[in-house]
Protein backbone atom coordinates (compact mmCIF):
# COMPACT_ATOMS: atom_id res chain seq x y z
CA UNK A 1 0.00 0.00 0.00
CA UNK A 2 1.49 3.60 -0.92
CA UNK A 3 2.12 6.09 1.45
CA UNK A 4 -1.51 7.35 2.75
CA UNK A 5 -2.40 11.56 3.41
CA UNK A 6 -6.20 12.06 5.20
CA UNK A 7 -7.96 14.99 3.81
CA UNK A 8 -9.91 17.59 5.47
CA UNK A 9 -12.99 15.71 4.85
CA UNK A 10 -11.15 12.25 6.25
CA UNK A 11 -10.85 10.78 3.35
CA UNK A 12 -8.04 8.79 3.27
CA UNK A 13 -6.04 8.89 -0.13
CA UNK A 14 -2.73 7.01 -1.15
CA UNK A 15 0.38 9.04 -3.51
CA UNK A 16 -1.17 7.23 -6.16
CA UNK A 17 -5.20 7.56 -5.43
CA UNK A 18 -3.39 11.65 -5.15
CA UNK A 19 -1.30 11.52 -8.28
CA UNK A 20 -3.79 10.05 -10.06
CA UNK A 21 -6.14 12.59 -9.31
CA UNK A 22 -4.20 15.30 -10.34
CA UNK A 23 -3.60 13.24 -13.19
CA UNK A 24 -7.52 13.40 -13.77
CA UNK A 25 -7.91 16.84 -13.38
CA UNK A 26 -5.09 17.89 -15.78
CA UNK A 27 -6.55 15.50 -18.43
CA UNK A 28 -9.81 16.89 -18.14
CA UNK A 29 -8.77 20.22 -20.13
CA UNK A 30 -5.50 18.61 -21.28
CA UNK A 31 -6.82 17.53 -24.33
CA UNK A 32 -8.26 20.33 -25.52
CA UNK A 33 -5.85 21.70 -28.23
CA UNK A 34 -5.34 20.30 -31.37
CA UNK A 35 -2.03 18.34 -32.01
CA UNK A 36 -1.91 20.81 -35.26
CA UNK A 37 -1.70 23.74 -32.40
CA UNK A 38 0.75 21.54 -30.12
CA UNK A 39 3.29 21.35 -33.03
CA UNK A 40 3.16 25.42 -33.53
CA UNK A 41 3.23 26.16 -29.76
CA UNK A 42 6.02 23.56 -28.97
CA UNK A 43 9.04 23.81 -31.35
CA UNK A 44 11.09 21.01 -29.53
CA UNK A 45 7.83 18.84 -29.35
CA UNK A 46 9.33 16.61 -32.12
CA UNK A 47 13.00 16.53 -30.74
CA UNK A 48 11.32 15.57 -27.25
CA UNK A 49 8.89 13.04 -28.33
CA UNK A 50 10.89 11.04 -30.98
CA UNK A 51 12.60 8.34 -28.35
CA UNK A 52 15.32 6.45 -30.43
CA UNK A 53 15.42 2.90 -28.75
CA UNK A 54 17.87 0.36 -30.00
CA UNK A 55 16.89 -0.57 -33.85
CA UNK A 56 13.41 1.45 -33.46
CA UNK A 57 12.51 4.96 -33.24
CA UNK A 58 9.28 5.96 -31.76
CA UNK A 59 7.49 9.08 -32.70
CA UNK A 60 4.88 9.73 -30.25
CA UNK A 61 4.82 13.79 -31.38
CA UNK A 62 1.48 13.12 -32.79
CA UNK A 63 -0.38 12.09 -30.13
CA UNK A 64 -2.72 14.47 -28.29
CA UNK A 65 -0.20 15.10 -25.29
CA UNK A 66 0.56 18.43 -24.20
CA UNK A 67 4.70 18.60 -22.92
CA UNK A 68 3.07 20.76 -20.35
CA UNK A 69 1.80 17.83 -18.90
CA UNK A 70 4.48 15.67 -19.01
CA UNK A 71 5.03 16.85 -15.62
CA UNK A 72 2.50 15.43 -14.33
CA UNK A 73 2.35 11.92 -15.74
CA UNK A 74 6.14 11.76 -14.70
CA UNK A 75 4.71 12.52 -11.10
CA UNK A 76 2.74 9.64 -11.00
CA UNK A 77 4.62 7.43 -12.71
CA UNK A 78 6.26 8.12 -9.50
CA UNK A 79 3.80 7.80 -7.00
CA UNK A 80 2.60 4.84 -8.43
CA UNK A 81 6.20 2.86 -8.25
CA UNK A 82 7.17 2.53 -11.60
CA UNK A 83 10.90 2.84 -11.44
CA UNK A 84 10.64 0.44 -8.15
CA UNK A 85 8.62 -2.01 -10.54
CA UNK A 86 10.90 -1.94 -13.41
CA UNK A 87 13.75 -2.54 -10.71
CA UNK A 88 12.22 -5.42 -9.28
CA UNK A 89 11.67 -7.06 -12.07
CA UNK A 90 14.83 -6.78 -13.44
CA UNK A 91 15.81 -8.14 -9.59
CA UNK A 92 13.79 -11.54 -10.36
CA UNK A 93 11.36 -10.38 -7.44
CA UNK A 94 8.22 -11.99 -6.68
CA UNK A 95 6.18 -9.51 -8.39
CA UNK A 96 3.62 -11.61 -10.14
CA UNK A 97 2.05 -11.62 -6.78
CA UNK A 98 -1.00 -13.52 -7.15
CA UNK A 99 1.09 -17.08 -8.52
CA UNK A 100 3.81 -15.97 -6.21
CA UNK A 101 6.37 -15.90 -9.00
CA UNK A 102 9.04 -13.73 -10.70
CA UNK A 103 8.13 -12.53 -14.00
CA UNK A 104 11.86 -12.85 -15.07
CA UNK A 105 11.77 -13.14 -18.79
CA UNK A 106 14.55 -10.88 -19.26
CA UNK A 107 16.96 -13.54 -18.03
CA UNK A 108 15.84 -15.23 -21.16
CA UNK A 109 17.92 -12.79 -23.00
CA UNK A 110 20.67 -11.43 -20.30
CA UNK A 111 24.26 -11.25 -21.72
CA UNK A 112 25.30 -10.89 -17.79
CA UNK A 113 24.33 -13.64 -15.22
CA UNK A 114 20.98 -12.90 -14.10
CA UNK A 115 19.41 -14.05 -10.54
CA UNK A 116 15.57 -15.02 -8.75
CA UNK A 117 15.73 -12.59 -5.56
CA UNK A 118 15.74 -14.81 -2.48
CA UNK A 119 17.04 -18.15 -5.13
CA UNK A 120 19.99 -19.01 -6.96
CA UNK A 121 21.02 -17.50 -10.11
CA UNK A 122 19.03 -18.67 -13.39
CA UNK A 123 21.47 -17.84 -16.22
CA UNK A 124 23.03 -21.38 -16.34
CA UNK A 125 20.12 -23.11 -17.20
CA UNK A 126 18.52 -20.69 -19.51
CA UNK A 127 22.19 -20.97 -21.47
CA UNK A 128 21.77 -24.37 -21.23
CA UNK A 129 18.60 -25.03 -22.45
CA UNK A 130 19.24 -22.71 -25.20
CA UNK A 131 22.45 -24.65 -25.89
CA UNK A 132 20.42 -28.51 -26.09
CA UNK A 133 18.21 -26.17 -28.49
CA UNK A 134 20.91 -25.00 -30.61
CA UNK A 135 22.18 -28.70 -31.35
CA UNK A 136 18.57 -30.35 -31.37
CA UNK A 137 17.59 -27.61 -33.91
CA UNK A 138 20.24 -28.12 -35.67
CA UNK A 139 20.52 -31.74 -35.86
CA UNK A 140 16.32 -31.31 -37.71
CA UNK A 141 17.60 -28.66 -40.14
CA UNK A 142 20.86 -30.59 -41.17
CA UNK A 143 19.01 -33.97 -41.41
CA UNK A 144 20.92 -35.75 -38.76
CA UNK A 145 17.63 -35.89 -36.90
CA UNK A 146 15.28 -38.55 -38.62
CA UNK A 147 12.13 -39.84 -38.30
CA UNK A 148 11.31 -43.68 -37.83
CA UNK A 149 11.68 -44.68 -41.09
CA UNK A 150 14.94 -43.19 -41.81
CA UNK A 151 13.70 -40.15 -43.40
CA UNK A 152 14.86 -36.31 -43.03
CA UNK A 153 11.93 -33.94 -41.27
CA UNK A 154 10.52 -31.70 -43.61
CA UNK A 155 7.74 -30.65 -42.04
CA UNK A 156 7.02 -29.17 -38.24
CA UNK A 157 3.91 -28.97 -36.47
CA UNK A 158 3.08 -26.58 -33.79
CA UNK A 159 0.83 -27.42 -31.28
CA UNK A 160 0.13 -25.11 -28.49
CA UNK A 161 -2.18 -22.10 -28.07
CA UNK A 162 -2.31 -18.25 -26.83
CA UNK A 163 1.61 -17.85 -25.64
CA UNK A 164 3.01 -21.04 -26.33
CA UNK A 165 1.98 -20.25 -30.14
CA UNK A 166 1.19 -16.52 -30.93
CA UNK A 167 5.10 -15.63 -30.56
CA UNK A 168 6.30 -18.65 -32.78
CA UNK A 169 3.87 -18.01 -35.28
CA UNK A 170 4.00 -14.18 -35.59
CA UNK A 171 7.55 -14.69 -35.28
CA UNK A 172 8.28 -17.55 -38.19
CA UNK A 173 5.93 -15.86 -40.83
CA UNK A 174 7.43 -12.50 -40.18
CA UNK A 175 10.85 -13.97 -40.69
CA UNK A 176 10.12 -16.21 -43.11
CA UNK A 177 12.20 -14.57 -45.44
CA UNK A 178 15.46 -16.00 -43.64
CA UNK A 179 13.82 -19.08 -42.92
CA UNK A 180 15.02 -22.93 -43.93
CA UNK A 181 13.87 -23.39 -47.66
CA UNK A 182 13.52 -27.01 -46.93
CA UNK A 183 11.67 -27.00 -43.16
CA UNK A 184 7.95 -25.92 -43.29
CA UNK A 185 6.64 -24.58 -39.71
CA UNK A 186 2.70 -25.07 -39.36
CA UNK A 187 0.67 -24.44 -36.05
CA UNK A 188 -1.93 -26.11 -34.94
CA UNK A 189 -3.72 -24.51 -31.81
CA UNK A 190 -7.69 -24.35 -32.46
CA UNK A 191 -9.44 -27.78 -31.37
CA UNK A 192 -11.51 -26.89 -34.11
CA UNK A 193 -11.19 -30.26 -36.04
CA UNK A 194 -11.10 -28.27 -39.39
CA UNK A 195 -7.86 -26.67 -37.93
CA UNK A 196 -6.25 -30.43 -38.25
CA UNK A 197 -7.65 -31.31 -41.05
CA UNK A 198 -6.44 -28.62 -42.70
CA UNK A 199 -3.21 -28.78 -41.90
CA UNK A 200 -2.97 -32.57 -42.13
CA UNK A 201 -3.55 -32.68 -45.66
CA UNK A 202 -0.13 -31.23 -46.78
CA UNK A 203 1.87 -33.45 -44.07
CA UNK A 204 3.46 -37.14 -43.89
CA UNK A 205 4.04 -38.82 -41.40
CA UNK A 206 7.18 -40.15 -41.68
CA UNK A 207 8.90 -36.49 -42.40
CA UNK A 208 6.69 -35.10 -39.52
CA UNK A 209 7.98 -33.72 -36.25
CA UNK A 210 5.40 -32.21 -33.86
CA UNK A 211 6.51 -30.00 -30.95
CA UNK A 212 3.82 -30.14 -28.02
CA UNK A 213 4.29 -26.43 -26.29
CA UNK A 214 2.51 -25.99 -23.37
CA UNK A 215 3.41 -24.69 -19.73
CA UNK A 216 0.95 -26.51 -17.88
CA UNK A 217 0.68 -29.62 -20.02
CA UNK A 218 -2.84 -29.33 -18.88
CA UNK A 219 -4.37 -26.88 -21.66
CA UNK A 220 -7.25 -28.67 -23.08
CA UNK A 221 -6.77 -28.10 -26.82
CA UNK A 222 -2.93 -28.61 -26.79
CA UNK A 223 -3.51 -32.25 -25.35
CA UNK A 224 -6.16 -32.81 -27.65
CA UNK A 225 -4.58 -31.75 -30.52
CA UNK A 226 -1.32 -33.58 -29.28
CA UNK A 227 -3.32 -36.79 -28.82
CA UNK A 228 -4.80 -37.06 -32.22
CA UNK A 229 -1.45 -36.18 -33.90
CA UNK A 230 0.00 -39.09 -31.91
CA UNK A 231 -3.28 -41.45 -32.88
CA UNK A 232 -2.71 -39.44 -36.65
CA UNK A 233 1.44 -41.11 -36.36
CA UNK A 234 0.88 -44.86 -35.39
CA UNK A 235 -2.30 -45.00 -37.71
CA UNK A 236 0.32 -43.71 -40.82
CA UNK A 237 2.68 -46.73 -39.27
CA UNK A 238 5.12 -45.19 -37.20
CA UNK A 239 5.89 -48.07 -34.27
CA UNK A 240 4.96 -46.93 -30.95
CA UNK A 241 8.14 -47.12 -29.87
CA UNK A 242 9.41 -44.61 -32.66
CA UNK A 243 7.02 -42.63 -32.00
CA UNK A 244 9.45 -40.42 -29.68
CA UNK A 245 11.12 -39.66 -32.99
CA UNK A 246 8.36 -37.35 -34.08
CA UNK A 247 7.65 -35.34 -31.01
CA UNK A 248 9.23 -32.69 -29.25
CA UNK A 249 7.94 -31.02 -25.97
CA UNK A 250 8.29 -27.80 -24.30
CA UNK A 251 7.08 -27.37 -20.78
CA UNK A 252 7.32 -27.16 -16.82
CA UNK A 253 6.11 -30.38 -16.43
CA UNK A 254 8.31 -33.08 -17.96
CA UNK A 255 6.57 -36.01 -15.77
CA UNK A 256 3.63 -35.25 -17.89
CA UNK A 257 5.39 -35.15 -21.21
CA UNK A 258 7.83 -38.30 -20.35
CA UNK A 259 4.15 -39.89 -19.65
CA UNK A 260 2.87 -38.98 -23.11
CA UNK A 261 5.93 -40.43 -24.61
CA UNK A 262 8.28 -37.84 -25.74
CA UNK A 263 12.28 -38.78 -25.03
CA UNK A 264 14.28 -36.78 -22.27
CA UNK A 265 16.97 -35.40 -25.32
CA UNK A 266 13.38 -33.51 -27.16
CA UNK A 267 12.29 -31.91 -23.64
CA UNK A 268 12.71 -28.35 -23.05
CA UNK A 269 11.99 -27.20 -19.61
CA UNK A 270 10.20 -24.08 -19.41
CA UNK A 271 10.59 -21.92 -15.84
CA UNK A 272 7.98 -20.83 -13.92
CA UNK A 273 8.70 -17.65 -13.88
CA UNK A 274 8.45 -17.27 -17.96
CA UNK A 275 4.73 -16.17 -18.13
CA UNK A 276 3.18 -17.93 -21.36
CA UNK A 277 2.73 -14.25 -23.44
CA UNK A 278 6.47 -13.49 -22.31
CA UNK A 279 7.80 -16.35 -23.47
CA UNK A 280 8.91 -16.39 -26.87
CA UNK A 281 12.53 -16.18 -25.59
CA UNK A 282 12.42 -19.82 -24.18
CA UNK A 283 12.09 -23.10 -25.46
CA UNK A 284 8.63 -21.94 -26.72
CA UNK A 285 10.33 -20.11 -29.61
CA UNK A 286 11.96 -23.84 -30.35
CA UNK A 287 9.60 -23.52 -33.84
CA UNK A 288 11.31 -20.24 -34.87
CA UNK A 289 14.89 -21.83 -34.20
CA UNK A 290 14.06 -24.62 -36.46
CA UNK A 291 13.05 -21.89 -38.47
CA UNK A 292 15.35 -19.56 -38.80
CA UNK A 293 18.55 -20.84 -37.15
CA UNK A 294 19.98 -20.83 -34.01
CA UNK A 295 22.22 -18.14 -34.99
CA UNK A 296 19.34 -15.70 -36.14
CA UNK A 297 17.77 -16.71 -33.07
CA UNK A 298 20.45 -15.23 -30.86
CA UNK A 299 20.00 -11.99 -32.80
CA UNK A 300 16.10 -11.71 -32.03
CA UNK A 301 17.45 -11.83 -28.17
CA UNK A 302 20.08 -9.74 -28.83
CA UNK A 303 17.40 -6.79 -30.18
CA UNK A 304 15.20 -7.78 -27.18
CA UNK A 305 18.42 -7.55 -24.94
CA UNK A 306 19.01 -4.21 -26.29
CA UNK A 307 15.62 -2.77 -25.24
CA UNK A 308 15.80 -4.03 -22.13
CA UNK A 309 19.35 -2.20 -21.60
CA UNK A 310 17.48 1.45 -22.70
CA UNK A 311 14.56 0.23 -20.82
CA UNK A 312 16.56 -0.23 -16.97
CA UNK A 313 18.84 2.63 -17.76
CA UNK A 314 16.92 5.75 -19.51
CA UNK A 315 15.25 8.33 -17.97
CA UNK A 316 11.56 8.00 -18.28
CA UNK A 317 11.05 11.04 -20.41
CA UNK A 318 13.42 9.02 -23.20
CA UNK A 319 12.31 5.88 -22.17
CA UNK A 320 9.96 4.67 -25.02
CA UNK A 321 8.48 1.38 -23.08
CA UNK A 322 7.37 4.38 -20.54
CA UNK A 323 6.37 6.89 -22.45
CA UNK A 324 4.19 4.13 -24.79
CA UNK A 325 2.44 3.50 -21.29
CA UNK A 326 2.03 6.89 -20.60
CA UNK A 327 0.58 7.86 -23.63
CA UNK A 328 -2.29 5.42 -23.16
CA UNK A 329 -2.84 6.08 -19.64
CA UNK A 330 -2.80 10.03 -20.54
CA UNK A 331 -5.55 8.84 -23.70
CA UNK A 332 -7.73 6.45 -21.87
CA UNK A 333 -8.09 9.74 -19.48
CA UNK A 334 -8.20 12.75 -21.54
CA UNK A 335 -9.50 10.99 -24.50
CA UNK A 336 -11.31 8.70 -23.20
CA UNK A 337 -10.18 6.02 -25.47
CA UNK A 338 -10.75 2.78 -24.78
CA UNK A 339 -9.09 1.08 -27.33
CA UNK A 340 -6.28 0.67 -29.42
CA UNK A 341 -5.17 -0.23 -32.83
CA UNK A 342 -1.91 -1.76 -34.07
CA UNK A 343 -1.77 -1.14 -37.91
CA UNK A 344 1.88 -2.97 -38.93
CA UNK A 345 2.35 -1.60 -42.55
CA UNK A 346 4.07 -4.83 -43.42
CA UNK A 347 2.69 -7.77 -45.15
CA UNK A 348 5.02 -10.05 -42.95
CA UNK A 349 3.99 -8.05 -39.77
CA UNK A 350 0.01 -9.31 -40.08
CA UNK A 351 0.27 -11.43 -36.87
CA UNK A 352 1.57 -8.77 -34.54
CA UNK A 353 -2.00 -7.68 -33.61
CA UNK A 354 -2.95 -10.78 -32.52
CA UNK A 355 0.29 -11.12 -30.69
CA UNK A 356 0.22 -7.85 -28.80
CA UNK A 357 -3.85 -8.30 -28.05
CA UNK A 358 -2.60 -11.31 -25.39
CA UNK A 359 0.06 -9.86 -24.40
CA UNK A 360 -1.34 -6.10 -23.33
CA UNK A 361 -5.06 -7.24 -22.71
CA UNK A 362 -4.27 -10.66 -20.83
CA UNK A 363 -1.90 -8.72 -18.63
CA UNK A 364 -3.56 -5.25 -18.25
CA UNK A 365 -7.09 -6.13 -18.52
CA UNK A 366 -7.93 -6.34 -15.41
CA UNK A 367 -10.10 -4.59 -12.56
CA UNK A 368 -8.83 -5.20 -9.10
CA UNK A 369 -5.21 -3.61 -8.25
CA UNK A 370 -2.26 -5.73 -6.85
CA UNK A 371 -4.28 -4.69 -2.99
CA UNK A 372 -7.60 -6.79 -4.26
CA UNK A 373 -9.39 -3.79 -4.40
CA UNK A 374 -11.83 -2.67 -7.41
CA UNK A 375 -10.16 0.25 -8.74
CA UNK A 376 -12.65 3.32 -10.24
CA UNK A 377 -10.21 3.85 -13.51
CA UNK A 378 -9.52 3.04 -16.69
CA UNK A 379 -7.30 -0.14 -17.05
CA UNK A 380 -5.38 -2.06 -20.19
CA UNK A 381 -7.23 -0.66 -23.05
CA UNK A 382 -8.71 -3.01 -26.20
CA UNK A 383 -5.83 -3.99 -28.35
CA UNK A 384 -6.99 -4.54 -32.33
CA UNK A 385 -5.52 -4.31 -35.95
CA UNK A 386 -4.31 -5.67 -39.62
CA UNK A 387 -1.93 -4.88 -41.34
CA UNK A 388 -1.90 -2.02 -44.03
CA UNK A 389 -3.23 -0.94 -46.69
CA UNK A 390 -5.69 -3.66 -46.44
CA UNK A 391 -6.77 -1.84 -43.01
CA UNK A 392 -7.98 1.20 -45.40
CA UNK A 393 -10.26 -0.94 -47.38
CA UNK A 394 -11.88 -2.42 -43.82
CA UNK A 395 -11.86 -0.16 -40.93
CA UNK A 396 -10.03 3.04 -41.48
CA UNK A 397 -13.65 4.83 -42.09
CA UNK A 398 -14.08 4.68 -38.13
CA UNK A 399 -11.04 5.63 -37.57
CA UNK A 400 -11.34 8.89 -39.76
CA UNK A 401 -15.00 9.36 -38.94
CA UNK A 402 -16.64 7.73 -36.13
CA UNK A 403 -17.33 10.02 -33.08
CA UNK A 404 -14.87 8.04 -30.95
CA UNK A 405 -11.06 8.71 -30.64
CA UNK A 406 -9.31 5.00 -31.56
CA UNK A 407 -5.24 5.80 -30.76
CA UNK A 408 -3.28 4.11 -33.65
CA UNK A 409 0.00 2.58 -33.26
CA UNK A 410 1.57 2.44 -36.96
CA UNK A 411 4.00 -0.04 -37.15
CA UNK A 412 6.69 0.47 -40.42
CA UNK A 413 9.71 -1.13 -42.10
CA UNK A 414 12.42 0.98 -43.06
CA UNK A 415 12.80 -0.08 -46.63
CA UNK A 416 16.66 -1.96 -47.77
CA UNK A 417 18.97 0.90 -49.03
CA UNK A 418 18.56 0.94 -53.01
CA UNK A 419 15.92 1.71 -55.54
CA UNK A 420 12.72 1.27 -53.86
CA UNK A 421 9.66 -0.55 -55.97
CA UNK A 422 6.46 1.35 -56.98
CA UNK A 423 4.60 -1.23 -54.33
CA UNK A 424 7.27 -0.24 -51.67
CA UNK A 425 6.61 3.40 -52.49
CA UNK A 426 3.26 2.95 -52.46
CA UNK A 427 3.33 1.16 -49.16
CA UNK A 428 5.38 3.39 -46.92
CA UNK A 429 3.14 6.50 -48.53
CA UNK A 430 -0.03 5.20 -47.14
CA UNK A 431 1.85 4.11 -43.77
CA UNK A 432 2.78 7.84 -43.55
CA UNK A 433 -0.15 9.39 -45.33
CA UNK A 434 -2.83 7.81 -43.10
CA UNK A 435 -1.08 8.97 -39.35
CA UNK A 436 -0.99 12.56 -41.72
CA UNK A 437 -4.92 12.18 -42.56
CA UNK A 438 -5.89 11.21 -39.24
CA UNK A 439 -3.91 14.33 -37.84
CA UNK A 440 -4.89 17.17 -40.33
CA UNK A 441 -8.52 15.83 -41.23
CA UNK A 442 -10.56 16.78 -44.49
CA UNK A 443 -12.59 20.18 -43.75
CA UNK A 444 -12.70 21.34 -47.24
CA UNK A 445 -15.77 20.11 -48.07
CA UNK A 446 -19.25 21.75 -47.59
CA UNK A 447 -20.97 18.58 -47.40
CA UNK A 448 -20.56 17.22 -43.65
CA UNK A 449 -19.97 13.52 -45.05
CA UNK A 450 -17.35 14.38 -46.69
CA UNK A 451 -15.72 16.13 -43.64
CA UNK A 452 -13.02 14.05 -41.29
CA UNK A 453 -12.18 16.15 -38.13
CA UNK A 454 -8.37 14.98 -37.29
CA UNK A 455 -6.79 15.89 -34.49
CA UNK A 456 -6.69 11.85 -34.14
CA UNK A 457 -3.89 10.83 -32.51
CA UNK A 458 -1.42 8.19 -33.37
CA UNK A 459 2.30 7.00 -32.79
CA UNK A 460 4.78 5.50 -35.54
CA UNK A 461 7.31 3.17 -34.64
CA UNK A 462 9.92 2.51 -37.85
CA UNK A 463 12.12 -0.42 -38.01
CA UNK A 464 15.33 0.45 -39.40
CA UNK A 465 14.58 -3.07 -41.20
CA UNK A 466 12.66 -6.22 -40.46
CA UNK A 467 15.31 -8.38 -38.97
CA UNK A 468 15.40 -10.70 -35.77
CA UNK A 469 17.07 -8.43 -34.36
CA UNK A 470 14.60 -5.59 -34.95
CA UNK A 471 11.51 -8.22 -34.57
CA UNK A 472 13.04 -8.85 -31.20
CA UNK A 473 13.52 -5.29 -30.08
CA UNK A 474 9.57 -4.43 -31.35
CA UNK A 475 8.02 -7.28 -29.19
CA UNK A 476 10.57 -6.27 -26.15
CA UNK A 477 9.60 -2.58 -26.45
CA UNK A 478 5.83 -3.47 -25.97
CA UNK A 479 6.33 -6.12 -23.03
CA UNK A 480 8.04 -3.39 -21.22
CA UNK A 481 4.69 -1.07 -22.07
CA UNK A 482 2.86 -2.64 -20.88
CA UNK A 483 4.54 -3.61 -17.56
CA UNK A 484 4.83 -0.15 -16.94
CA UNK A 485 1.22 0.67 -17.36
CA UNK A 486 0.58 -1.90 -14.93
CA UNK A 487 2.83 -0.64 -12.23
CA UNK A 488 1.69 2.96 -13.37
CA UNK A 489 -2.16 1.53 -12.47
CA UNK A 490 -1.17 -0.93 -9.76
CA UNK A 491 -2.49 -4.04 -11.21
CA UNK A 492 -0.55 -7.34 -11.92
CA UNK A 493 0.32 -7.87 -15.32
CA UNK A 494 1.65 -11.44 -15.17
CA UNK A 495 -1.42 -13.60 -13.87
CA UNK A 496 -4.83 -14.53 -15.91
CA UNK A 497 -7.04 -16.17 -13.32
CA UNK A 498 -10.25 -14.45 -15.73
CA UNK A 499 -9.25 -17.23 -18.76
CA UNK A 500 -10.37 -20.08 -15.82
CA UNK A 501 -13.92 -19.31 -15.82
CA UNK A 502 -14.60 -20.12 -19.53
CA UNK A 503 -12.84 -23.15 -18.93
CA UNK A 504 -14.55 -24.80 -16.15
CA UNK A 505 -18.31 -24.00 -17.76
CA UNK A 506 -16.90 -25.45 -21.56
CA UNK A 507 -16.12 -28.87 -19.30
CA UNK A 508 -20.45 -28.40 -17.87
CA UNK A 509 -21.50 -27.95 -21.17
CA UNK A 510 -19.18 -30.27 -23.08
CA UNK A 511 -20.70 -33.27 -20.76
CA UNK A 512 -24.10 -31.70 -22.07
CA UNK A 513 -23.81 -31.91 -25.13
CA UNK A 514 -21.83 -35.03 -25.47
CA UNK A 515 -24.49 -36.98 -23.29
CA UNK A 516 -28.12 -36.06 -25.07
CA UNK A 517 -29.38 -38.23 -22.04
CA UNK A 518 -28.44 -35.99 -19.17
CA UNK A 519 -30.56 -33.39 -17.82
CA UNK A 520 -29.92 -29.65 -18.00
CA UNK A 521 -28.82 -28.14 -14.79
CA UNK A 522 -31.88 -26.19 -13.56
CA UNK A 523 -29.75 -22.92 -12.75
CA UNK A 524 -28.68 -22.93 -16.50
CA UNK A 525 -29.95 -19.49 -18.47
CA UNK A 526 -32.55 -19.44 -20.62
CA UNK A 527 -30.48 -18.89 -23.69
CA UNK A 528 -27.46 -21.92 -22.87
CA UNK A 529 -30.25 -24.66 -22.39
CA UNK A 530 -32.22 -23.19 -25.52
CA UNK A 531 -28.73 -23.66 -27.96
CA UNK A 532 -28.47 -26.97 -26.15
CA UNK A 533 -31.16 -28.36 -26.57
CA UNK A 534 -31.23 -26.94 -30.40
CA UNK A 535 -28.17 -28.67 -31.08
CA UNK A 536 -29.09 -31.80 -29.55
CA UNK A 537 -31.69 -32.18 -31.77
CA UNK A 538 -28.84 -32.12 -34.41
O1 LIG B 1 -5.63 -19.80 -20.76
C1 LIG B 1 -4.76 -18.76 -21.05
C2 LIG B 1 -3.36 -19.32 -21.10
O2 LIG B 1 -2.99 -19.79 -19.83
C3 LIG B 1 -2.34 -18.32 -21.57
O3 LIG B 1 -1.90 -17.47 -20.56
C4 LIG B 1 -1.27 -19.26 -22.06
O4 LIG B 1 -0.34 -18.59 -22.90
C5 LIG B 1 -2.12 -20.28 -22.82
O5 LIG B 1 -3.30 -20.41 -22.03
C6 LIG B 1 -1.46 -21.63 -23.03
O6 LIG B 1 -1.08 -22.17 -21.79
P1 LIG B 1 -0.07 -23.44 -21.78
O7 LIG B 1 1.22 -22.95 -22.38
O8 LIG B 1 0.06 -23.81 -20.34
O9 LIG B 1 -0.69 -24.51 -22.61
Amino acid sequence: MSAERVLPDGEVRTAFQESLAALRERARTGGACTIMELFAREPERLARLTLECGPLSVDLSRQRLPLAELASLFAHADAAGWQAGRERMFAGETINITEHRAAFHVALRASNPMTLAGDGEVTSEVRETLQRMREWSAAVRDGRHRGAGGERITDILAIGIGGSALGPKLTCEALASCAHPDLRIHFLANIDPAAWQSVRQVLKCRSTLAIISSKTWSTAETIANATTVREWLIAGGIPPAELHRHFAGVTTRADRALEFGLAHSALFPLADWVGGRYSLWSAIGLPLMLAIGADAFDELLAGARSVDEHFRTAPIERNAPAMLALVSLWNSLALGSQTEAVIPYSAALRRLPAYLQQLQMESNGKSVDIDGATVDYPTGAVIWGEPGTDAQHSFFQALHQGPAIQPVDFVLVAPAPGPLSQAGVMLLANGLAQAEALLRGDHESDDPHRRCPGNRPSTTILLDALTPRSLGALLALYEHKTASLGWMLRINSFDQWGVELGKRVALGIGALLADPALALPADMDPSTSALIARLRRR
